[in-house]
């Protein structure tokens, strides 16, 4: 029903290179991802909880969580995610029903809550530049999953996660830097960029091809994962988590889905 994850995401998975200190559950625990930290003290809630989440958006359903008062996903949206006991959910404890979504200039698909894969027809795509506001900041173990599709001819598409004008992480797979495909990440402050990470062991992305693309905010760097394969992680420059509230997704590619969960 949905491409997000299946229950044997959520496993403990017999590759997995570092059994005594697992990967958080729902992240993708084949790779090449260094052993992750020990545990994760510092996000006080349940799994599935993100403080200050938006709401579903007008019209949507209320309380398909396993919490009291968590909104739905969206309309025959991914089940797994919120119904399934203990499983990874979706905001429980935000505000049921209208909340501050849609974002001004989005169509309600664009709310964060992408169409229901196979269900009630094609919705109308995501805008991009899309923008995704974080009303609690950063968190560890938020795990945000975009899926879309590269476009046909494609130059380059950026992640920026926002601390007003500063970018706190851009995540910009480049196609055609100098007839190369690079991954660039990389922090701005103060209108000037730092120093450029280039380190990406492989290029996943594909013109004209559909992506997984899943970013976890980890207690110190981030997380990011293609195809359900760690690519890369990136250490936090702005360590203020809280006072990083928007994501922009632009360039080449169009979207289907951008989800934020706790797991
Ligand atoms: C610049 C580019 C920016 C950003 C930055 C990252 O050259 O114009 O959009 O990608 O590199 O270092």
């Amino acid at each position: 029903m949905s491409d997000g994850f299946s229950l044997s995401d959520a496993l403990p998975t017999g590759n997995n290179p570092t059994p005594s200190a697992p990967p958080p559950q729902g992240w993708p625990s084949w790779g090449n991802q260094p052993p992750a930290p020990g545990a994760f003290p510092v996000y006080p809630g349940p799994p599935g909880t993100y403080p200050g989440a938006p709401g579903a958006y007008p019209g949507g359903p209320a309380g398909q969580g396993p919490f009291p008062g968590a909104p739905g996903v969206f309309p025959g949206g991914p089940a797994g995610q919120g119904s399934f006991p203990g499983a990874p959910g979706v905001f429980p404890g935000a505000p049921a029903g209208p909340g501050p979504y849609p974002a001004p200039g989005q169509p309600p698909s664009g709310s964060g809550f992408g169409p229901p894969p196979g269900q009630g027809g094609p919705a109308p795509p995501m805008k991009v530049p899309f923008e995704l506001p974080l009303q609690a900041g950063l968190v560890p173990r938020l795990l945000i999953t975009i899926t879309g599709t590269i476009n046909p001819k494609p130059n380059r598409f950026s992640l920026d996660f926002k601390k007003g004008n500063d970018i706190a992480f851009h995540f910009n797979p480049r196609f055609n830097e100098d007839n190369r495909k690079v991954i660039v990440c990389n922090s701005m402050f103060h209108n000037n960029w730092g120093k450029e990470e280039r380190t990406a062991p492989r290029f996943p992305f594909e013109a004209g091809k559909p992506f997984k693309l899943q970013i976890l905010c980890e207690v110190d760097h981030f997380k990011v994962a293609v195809n359900d394969a760690h690519l890369l992680q990136y250490n936090f420059r702005e360590k203020q988590l809280k006072e990083i509230t928007k994501l922009c997704i632009a360039g080449d590619v169009s979207l289907t889905s951008v989800l934020p969960t706790m797991i």
